[in-house]
């Protein structure tokens, strides 16, 4: 890795992450350190890895009973492989956002509000203004509160744009107050419309979440991050300030890579 300043906060470390599917190795030696508070974009061809990583910090990758890892991921300094992790715990601290928009086919105020009861103790009493209250600061953060305010018992997945969707997945990550959003190419559903609001929104909620998110689209990897990360077959290449990666890159395959000559 390069020009990574060591002092400052580190929200997602992995410490030589190797990991295999079954006997494929799709993961070798990534050091990744992941500050708080910013955002960080991960960029890379096609297949290079970056899902990977993604589902390994949420730990949803060993779902598949076929997945290995060697190594250590730590979100705020907490190995999340380590035997006591609980995993609601982890989920609740690490959001995750997906390519395309998956609200739940309940009301848009039982999607805002589900992650909180779910992760809420049973001996938390929250009356139903408290959850009003929730939901509708969250609709806030995402900017959608204007346009659902008077649907909240509307179906999540009947009249919203793909765009309206992907807030609303977002906004629904927020009660729980997480620690870490990971985005996994949140705009690539969208139209180019879609993609400056979401793109927006991410901005907006940069310095209160540490962000990790995989594009593909280099102009948005320019517009929206503050680092960026360059993965190639299962390797971190380079991570650097984002504009000294687009500038002067230290690598000559991520400067390839960065003028289209592959991937
Ligand atoms: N569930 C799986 N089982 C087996 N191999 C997998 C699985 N998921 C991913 N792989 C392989 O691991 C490698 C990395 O895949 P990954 O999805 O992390 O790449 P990516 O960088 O996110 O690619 P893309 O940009 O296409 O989304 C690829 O070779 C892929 O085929
Ligand atoms: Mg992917």
């Amino acid at each position: 890795m390069t020009n990574v300043n060591n002092q400052e906060n580190i929200a997602i470390r992995t410490v030589n992450l190797n990991l295999w599917y079954g006997s494929f190795q799709a993961l070798f030696d990534v050091n990744l350190a992941i500050k708080q508070g910013i955002i960080t974009s991960m960029i890379g061809p096609s297949g290079c890895g970056k899902s990977t990583v993604l589902r390994s910090v949420d730990r949803i990758n060993e779902r598949l009973g076929y997945v290995r890892i060697d190594g250590a991921i730590q979100v705020l300094d907490k190995n999340v492989y380590d035997a006591d992790v609980d995993l609601a715990q982890l989920r609740k601290q690490v959001g995750m956002v997906f390519q395309r928009p998956n609200p739940l086919p309940i009301s848009i105020f039982d999607n805002i509000i589900f992650g909180h009861r779910i992760h809420r103790s049973p001996e938390q009493k929250i009356s139903r203004s408290e959850e009003e209250a929730i939901v509708e600061a969250a609709l806030r953060r995402v900017l959608l509160w204007d346009k659902v305010k008077d649907k909240l018992k509307r179906k999540a997945t009947l009249d919203l744009s793909l765009e309206e969707r992907q807030k609303l997945c977002i906004a629904r990550l927020l009660p729980v107050k997480p620690a870490v959003l990971l985005m996994d190419e949140p705009c690539s559903a969208l139209d180019p419309k879609g993609t400056s609001a979401v793109e927006e929104l991410i901005w907006e909620l940069r310095g209160e979440y540490t962000i990790l998110l995989v594009t593909h689209n280099m102009a948005q990897a320019r517009r929206a991050s503050d680092e960026c990360v360059f993965m190639l077959m299962g390797r971190v290449m380079e991570h650097s300030k984002t504009d000294d990666m687009f500038v002067t890159p230290a690598k000559r395959e991520t400067a390839d890579y960065i003028e289209g000559r592959y991937g």
